[in-house]
């Protein structure tokens, strides 16, 4: 009865660590989230701009969302998580074949959305929307190397 307890223990307990980490699905499903909601931050302030009267506010708030994934983004792509498995994604393989080119791309979206973030935060909006035209050169760097095309 013991030995039988320890083993169903034992069994619970291997299936709670399996159920709690990520498969690549869930990574890629959990990154596309962000990237999309980046698009839409972007898209929301490149628009704000292009009115003619710059909503701070609302340009602030999408800076933070997008600075808030500075230091992030480099780690959304762990190894295994490529196309050829279920989940359909579009990015390449070259971010594994080419780590040190895809670290840079990534490292310049880093400072470029630090950057972004700050001038928002500092409220002059031609240094916002100078660092903003900046930023969206990284996601177009990035997206021209390392992500399939639609
Ligand atoms: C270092 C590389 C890199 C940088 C920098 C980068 N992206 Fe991407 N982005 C990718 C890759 C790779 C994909 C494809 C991801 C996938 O499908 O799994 C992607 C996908 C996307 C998508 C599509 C998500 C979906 O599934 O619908 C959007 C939107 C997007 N990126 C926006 C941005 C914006 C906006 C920025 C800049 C603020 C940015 N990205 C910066 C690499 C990058």
């Amino acid at each position: 009865m013991r030995t039988f307890l320890l083993m169903t223990a034992t069994l619970v307990l291997g299936t709670a660590v399996v159920a709690r980490s990520a498969t690549p699905a869930d990574v890629i499903e959990a990154r596309q989230t962000s990237l999309k909601a980046m698009g839409k931050a972007m898209k929301s302030s490149a628009e704000s701009f292009k009115s003619g009267s710059p909503d701070a506010v609302l340009i602030r708030a999408n800076a933070q969302v997008i600075a808030g994934n500075a230091d992030k983004l480099a780690t959304w792509f762990p190894a295994g998580t490529g196309a050829g498995g279920p989940t359909k994604t579009g990015a390449k393989a070259e971010i594994w074949t080419d780590p040190a080119g895809f670290a840079k791309a990534a490292g310049d979206f880093s400072a470029a959305a630090k950057a972004f973030g700050a001038a928002a935060q500092g409220n002059d909006l031609a240094a916002t929307g100078a660092a903003l035209a900046t930023l969206g050169g990284t996601c177009k760097a990035c997206h021209e190397k390392y992500r399939e095309k639609d």
